[in-house]
């Protein structure tokens, strides 16, 4: 008997690849056409890490404004509004207009509803018009857009991943303040490229649930204070 059903599908836009919402015996799961799966609602502990991580390092949580791409299932989003204090704002970009209705409906509960909460705002669209147009603008950037520094999901991706998206990405970043990139496996390169570009870095080694099985990558940037 099979344990799973189709419940959505949705085009990826800027690319012919689609996503699937599928619930299996007790979790949700998205795939991404061919059958890659890009999450699931059981293990999350590096999706959590990813946002509390750097929000858990600030110096004033309380008033912070963080930026989070992409929404997912929403778990980075859940941990930095877990983090953060009641007059921090939170913007989560997400490409597809479809994974926000979702994480409205069936994925919701899974995370806590962080879209109910009134410090977010959603940004439907790419996290890449936010990068390149404002400046120093928030304390902490959350990058989740793909399965790691090259572009998976839509091509154009590679762009945020890029010495002139991680450029972008620290003008968009207040002096001092954080940059967190998750990525599926490590990356030597993506390492050397954001030291190149005058970050310091840390990477940390996450399981994807509990303390065995994979682990996951994140990297912390952090912007140099000017002398
Ligand atoms: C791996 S998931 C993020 C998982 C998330 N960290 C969580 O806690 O569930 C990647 C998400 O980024 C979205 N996405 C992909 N490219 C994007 C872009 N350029 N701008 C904004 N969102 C994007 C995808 O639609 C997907 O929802």
């Amino acid at each position: 008997m099979r344990h799973w059903t189709q419940l959505a599908e949705a085009s990826i836009p800027g690319s012919d690849k689609s996503i699937f919402l599928i619930q299996g015996k007790d979790d949700f799961f998205i795939k991404l056409s061919g059958g890659l799966e890009l999450m699931n609602t059981r293990k999350h502990s590096s999706e959590d890490a990813l946002g509390a991580l750097p929000c858990k390092k600030l110096r004033h949580p309380e008033s912070a404004r963080v930026l989070i791409g992409g929404l997912g299932m929403g778990f980075t989003l859940a941990a930095a509004l877990s983090a953060l204090g009641p007059g921090a704002q939170v913007t989560v970009a997400e490409l597809i207009p479809e994974v926000v209705e979702w994480n409205h409906g069936p994925l919701g509960d899974r995370s806590g509803r962080p879209l109910d909460d009134p410090r977010t705002q959603v940004y439907v669209g790419d996290v890449a018009d936010l990068l390149r147009e404002k400046l120093a603008c928030y304390d902490v950037i959350a990058l989740d857009i793909d399965n790691g520094p090259e572009g998976l999901t839509k091509s154009n991706n590679s762009w945020v991943y890029s010495e002139q998206g991680i450029i972008a990405t620290m003008n968009a970043l207040k002096p001092a303040g954080m940059v967190s990139y998750w990525s599926a496996s490590a990356d030597q390169g993506f390492t050397d490229r954001m030291k190149r570009c005058g970050l310091k870095v840390e990477e940390v080694k996450i399981y994807a649930h509990g303390n065995k099985g994979a682990r996951h990558t994140i990297w912390l940037g952090t912007k140099n204070m000017p002398c």
